[in-house]
């Protein structure tokens, strides 16, 4: 009977990874949210799953003592274990998202997302692993899975020439070895611990507002700049399809693919 932690599943990919999971009545699956009463979007879903095996806990990623306090809970719910932790919570405020390093009007607005998205991207999965790991110790499959992106890889940056996302690419980067050093500090106890990339996922249907028009045309901009870098990738995925080939591929690996970054296949600039 398998267990999941989804940390930050309120929408997008990290609800649809509590979907499909929950559709599996032998999981058990354990949710954060930053906000139980926001999260609408997961409280409709769960309330139409056929199993009651979801179990809404509430932990701000930035918020070391609510982190403390969901892990606390999600033990005593389990009866103390885990098998697969899944970090998939990431600052993607869309005001600042697509800007680049010097795309800023002024200093203090520059220095302010770059240190939020620090705070949600690295040091989030950083405390969650440390609080959850007493119970990832007592699971079974010892997995520890990080929602990465090929925003974060200098060899996708340069192909596709990206120099927005500035504090969502740069974060992400260090994202990938926050999971290379517990890969590394893990290793000796039998821990799988890599960032995987879902590929480019349109997450719109359960975004918590509606774009602007303006914001909607930058997106779209750059959809058609990363698919020209890419003319065999197709398109946009859902987050079914993303999620559907995620968790095979998180079933499939094992320790010898512990500390990599696993890119979604067509975005592999490393293969061209
Ligand atoms: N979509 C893509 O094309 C794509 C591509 C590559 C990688 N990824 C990665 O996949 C993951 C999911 O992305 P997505 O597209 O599904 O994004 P999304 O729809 O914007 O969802 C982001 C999730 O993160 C949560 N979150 C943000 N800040 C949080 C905090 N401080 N504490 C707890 N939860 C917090 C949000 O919760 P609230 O509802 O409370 O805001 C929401 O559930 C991210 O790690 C992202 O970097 C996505």
């Amino acid at each position: 009977m398998p267990s999941y932690a989804i940390i930050g599943g309120s929408r997008g990919i990290g609800l649809e990874f509590v979907r499909q999971l929950a559709l599996n009545e032998e999981n058990t699956v354990f949710v954060t949210v930053r906000n139980k009463d926001k999260s609408t979007h997961l409280r409709a879903t769960v309330a139409q799953l056929p199993h009651k095996n979801v179990r809404i806990l509430q932990a701000d990623v930035v918020d070391k003592q609510a982190i403390k306090n969901a892990a606390t809970e999600l033990g005593r719910l389990s009866g103390g274990g885990l098998d697969i932790l899944i970090y998939n919570a990431a600052r993607l405020e869309f005001d600042n998202l697509l800007r680049g390093p010097g795309d800023y009007d002024n200093d203090e607005e520059l220095d302010e997302e770059f240190i939020q998205s620090f705070k949600v991207n690295v040091l989030g999965p950083i405390h969650i692993v440390n609080n959850f790991l007493p119970l990832l110790r007592k699971g079974s499959a010892k997995k520890i899975i990080i929602l990465g992106s090929e925003g974060g890889e200098r060899s996708f940056v340069q192909h596709v020439h990206i120099s927005g996302l500035g504090a969502y690419g740069v974060t992400k980067a260090a994202e990938h070895m926050v999971a290379t050093k517990y890969a590394v500090a893990l290793e000796n106890e039998g821990f799988t611990v890599v960032s995987v990339s879902p590929g480019f996922v349109d997450v719109s249907g359960t975004n918590s507002e509606p774009l602007s028009e303006g914001d909607a045309s930058k997106f779209n901009d750059l959809v058609v700049q990363h698919f020209a870098a890419f003319p065999n990738a197709g398109t946009l995925l859902t987050p079914e399809q993303a999620v559907k080939r995620l968790l095979l591929d998180i079933n499939n690996i094992g320790p010898a693919e512990s500390g990599t970054f696993r890119p979604y296949p067509e975005f592999d600039t490393n293969k061209r």
